[in-house]
């Protein structure tokens, strides 16, 4: 699609939740150069003010920056709100909590707080932005989701479960929005290059397979999905051999059993 058209169908706003850096900073300069505005939100209010200028100044694009907890009742209000104001025609629900411990031994309160920021969040900004897209006939929302959730994945089990919700809920409303000319697709992503990422990996720099992609790469492939493929997207064509390769040949349990050895070999802990 070109930058023209992508406009008109997604445009004049995007929101995209996360985008002070990693994967949704990506997508908000993906955006901008295809001259959408923005609607940055994340709680790093410093990075957000240096994105949203930067975005400014190259791309000659309008801004909106809400610094706030995706947790917190009042975050999601003001930019529920700000969905009255704008003509927001692209959600990117990007921002998450993750946190790689044994499921009992972090606190109940951290379990809650993912719920509420990975799945109620993104639920709430869809249904509140999603009404007016359908009552427009056009729009977009993509949902970011994350390899974890193919199948259960200890060490990240409410975080996995999470990122399911969101696959579920997109794949849902991809089936229920696409007579209304809004397009929903979900993300199924593999190791991203990003400032989160680099935090918790041990070894960032080592070589692995699938290989580890730079977010940039992964936006733009979504992008390019958005309204052609059906409701899910796993960008780099090695993630895609892993994915079929497990969805295809190995029963539920063998993933499992799998996806936990591989937390395991990278992040350790977890037995008695
Ligand atoms: N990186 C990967 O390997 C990978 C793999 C699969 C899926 N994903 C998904 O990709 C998305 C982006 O991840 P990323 O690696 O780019 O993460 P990132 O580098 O941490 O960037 C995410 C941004 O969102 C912000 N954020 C987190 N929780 C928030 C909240 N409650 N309210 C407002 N802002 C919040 C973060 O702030 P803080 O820095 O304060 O947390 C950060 O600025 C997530 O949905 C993640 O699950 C990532």
């Amino acid at each position: 699609m070109s930058h023209h058209d992508f406009y008109h169908r997604y445009g004049p706003w995007a929101l995209v939740t996360g985008s002070a850096q990693g994967l949704g900073e990506a997508f908000a300069r993906l955006l901008a150069a295809r001259g959408l505005n923005l609607v940055l939100t994340d709680r790093q209010g410093e990075k957000l003010t240096a994105v949203s200028e930067s975005l400014r100044a190259e791309y000659g694009v309008e801004t909106r920056t809400l610094a706030c907890d995706l947790a917190a009742e009042d975050c999601l209000a003001s930019l529920c709100a700000l969905g009255q104001e704008l003509e927001i025609g692209l959600l990117v629900n990007n921002a998450a909590v993750s946190r790689i411990q044994p499921f009992l031994d972090a606190p109940l309160t951290a379990h809650q707080n993912i719920l509420a920021v990975n799945a109620a969040a993104p639920l709430t900004l869809a249904h509140c932005l999603g009404a007016s897209m359908r009552a427009r006939r056009r729009g977009g929302m993509i949902f970011v989701s994350s390899a974890s959730a193919i199948a259960g994945t200890g060490l990240v089990a409410s975080y996995a479960a999470s990122k399911a919700f969101g696959w579920v809920l997109a794949e849902s409303l991809w089936a229920e929005l696409q007579p209304w000319g809004v397009d929903v697709l979900t993300i199924v992503s593999g190791n991203l290059d990003t400032p989160a990422w680099r935090q918790i990996t041990p070894r960032p720099d080592e070589a692995v397979w699938p290989p580890v992609m730079p977010p940039e790469v992964a936006a733009r492939e979504a992008l390019e999905a958005l309204g052609k493929t059906p409701s899910r997207v796993v960008p780099g064509w090695q993630n895609r051999l892993v994915f079929f390769f497990l969805q295809r040949f190995l029963p539920r349990r063998q993933i499992v059993a799998m996806l936990y050895r591989a937390m395991q070999n990278r992040y350790g802990t977890g037995q008695p």
